[in-house]
C-alpha cells in the first residue's frame, strides 16, 4: 500500500463515517412544525406552575398560593424577575425563577396574562 493508497482510504472512510453520522442524527421537525411547536412553548412552561398555583394558574381551593391568571404581563414579568435577582425574598419563588431564562418568563407571563 502506497502512502497515496493509504491516504485515499482514510479519505474514504472518513466520508463514509460522516455519511453514517448524517443518517443516524436526529430528523428535523418540518419547518412547517416549527410555528405550531413556538405557540405551544409558553403553555408547556406554565405547567410547572400549574402544580401549585392551580390549573391555568387560576388558584387551589384551600390554598394560600395566589392565583397569577389574569394579570398584567408586565407587573408578572416585574414580580418573576425580582424573584429571580433575590430583590424580593419569598418561600419557593426565588429558587423557581431562577430556572427560567428572561425570555422564558415574558412567554410565561404573557401565558397567564391572557387568562381570564
Ligand atoms: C412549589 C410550588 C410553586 C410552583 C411550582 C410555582 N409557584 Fe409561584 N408561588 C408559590 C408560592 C408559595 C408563592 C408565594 C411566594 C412564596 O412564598 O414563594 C408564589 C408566588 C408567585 C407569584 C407572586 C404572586 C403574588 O401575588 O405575589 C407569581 C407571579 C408566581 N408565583 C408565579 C409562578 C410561575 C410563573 C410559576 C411557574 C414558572 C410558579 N409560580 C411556580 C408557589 C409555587
Amino acid at each position: 500500500m502506497t502512502l497515496r493508497t493509504v491516504a485515499a482510504t482514510a479519505l474514504t472512510l472518513l466520508a463514509f463515517s460522516g455519511a453514517a453520522v448524517a443518517q443516524n442524527a436526529p430528523a428535523q421537525p418540518a419547518p412547517a412544525a416549527l410555528p405550531a411547536m413556538a405557540a405551544a412553548a409558553p403553555a408547556v412552561l406554565a405547567n410547572s406552575c400549574n402544580s401549585c398555583h392551580g390549573v391555568d394558574g387560576k388558584g387551589l381551593a384551600n390554598s394560600k398560593v395566589p392565583a397569577i391568571n389574569g394579570r398584567p404581563a408586565a407587573e408578572l414579568v416585574t414580580v418573576l424577575k425580582a424573584f429571580k435577582a433575590d430583590q424580593v425574598t419569598v418561600t419557593i419563588m426565588n429558587r423557581l425563577a431562577k430556572g427560567y431564562t428572561d425570555a422564558e418568563i415574558d412567554l410565561i407571563a404573557a401565558h397567564f396574562a391572557a387568562i381570564r
